[in-house]
């Protein structure tokens, strides 16, 4: 059985894919499972310099679902190069680093300082909707898109994913427009943008006021979205957006996902990723699937 992807050079053993803010560098989970059984390992996205993150509370319970306003919490890119990049190595995965930034010349010299350092695609998080300045303002129009996309594209030397956001009218024109300014890949849904009031104490939850959504609660729009891109470009497509088992994941990959990402299901189940896998295996050797790539947008629609 053929598991491997090869997305625009970036070449994964199989489709599973920690998603980025919801494994950190890999080191926790490490002492649950062999990481060298994932197929990759997209970081907590990294930003030039440290951040502290939002203000507290940072994460509130939904009845399916989490809201986040965690807002970028990270050591920065030269600590991540000299402490977590040798860690990372130890492993048989692909490292993809999620990068974010508030303007332009921020993603295109983090991408700049990444290109030469021994880690296996970039992802550039256009989508988060915690931080104040930057990030989603370039996500939600195809215009900002494309300036950040472009620009990151001529300092970028490894495999280039855009990562969408949810928070727009048409998610096709925002990845036609990764498309066309040289994305390799893109890959969606970031977190919807949420809210949830305390009306005890009439306050915001969060201290952020508001958050993004994730886990199952998601998943329909998300499946539909990765659905929608996967017939409007050309590039392969990276699902995610509340998968907690194989049966989503197949979902998504059938919607025309030639990868997939779980995050906020590791926080329930830490094996997740490894019983997603395993439940993959086990549905393609029932419905008689040798390759992986032949289940990507094998949807009967
Ligand atoms: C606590 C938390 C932190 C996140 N941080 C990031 C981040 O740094 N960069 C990013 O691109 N996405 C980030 N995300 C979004 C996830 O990578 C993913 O797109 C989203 O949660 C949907 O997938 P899921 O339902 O499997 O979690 C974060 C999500 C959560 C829950």
């Amino acid at each position: 059985m053929d598991l491997s992807v090869n997305i625009a050079g970036l070449k994964l053993k199989n489709p599973i894919i920690a998603a980025s803010g919801t494994f950190g560098f890999g080191r926790e989970f490490s002492e649950y499972f062999d990481l060298n059984l994932l197929g990759g390992i997209s970081v907590k996205g990294l930003t030039l310099k440290p951040r502290k993150g939002n203000e507290p509370p940072r994460i509130a319970e939904t009845p399916a679902g989490i809201l986040n306003s965690v807002g970028l919490q990270n050591p920065g890119v030269y600590s991540f190069i000299k402490d977590e990049i040798p860690f990372l190595r130890r492993f048989d995965t692909a490292i993809i680093a999620n990068i974010a930034g508030n303007t332009v010349d921020d993603y295109c010299r983090i991408a700049e300082i990444l290109s030469d350092t021994d880690i296996d695609a970039i992802e550039l998080n256009v989508s988060c909707p915690n931080v104040k300045e930057g990030c989603l303002m370039f996500g939600s129009t195809a215009e900002g898109i494309s300036k950040v996309t472009s620009a990151v594209r001529k300092v970028c030397k490894k495999p280039l994913i855009v990562k969408l956001s949810p928070n727009v009218t048409d998610i096709t024109e925002m990845a036609k427009a990764a498309e066309d300014s040289g994305a390799d890949s893109v890959s969606l849904i970031n977190t919807l943008l949420g809210m949830a009031i305390d009306i005890k104490s009439r306050k915001p939850i969060l201290g952020n006021i508001m958050g993004g959504l994730s886990g199952p609660a998601v998943k329909p729009v998300a499946v539909r979205m990765v659905y929608q891109v996967s017939k409007a470009v050309k590039i392969p497509v990276i699902g995610m957006g509340g998968i907690s088992d194989a049966d989503d994941a197949i979902e998504f990959i059938l919607a025309g996902a030639s990868a997939v990402m779980i995050g906020t299901a590791g926080f329930v189940n830490p094996y997740v990723w490894v019983e997603t896998l395993d439940g993959i295996k086990q549905y393609m050797e029932q419905h008689g699937f040798k390759k992986i790539s032949e289940l990507t947008g094998a949807l009967l629609d």
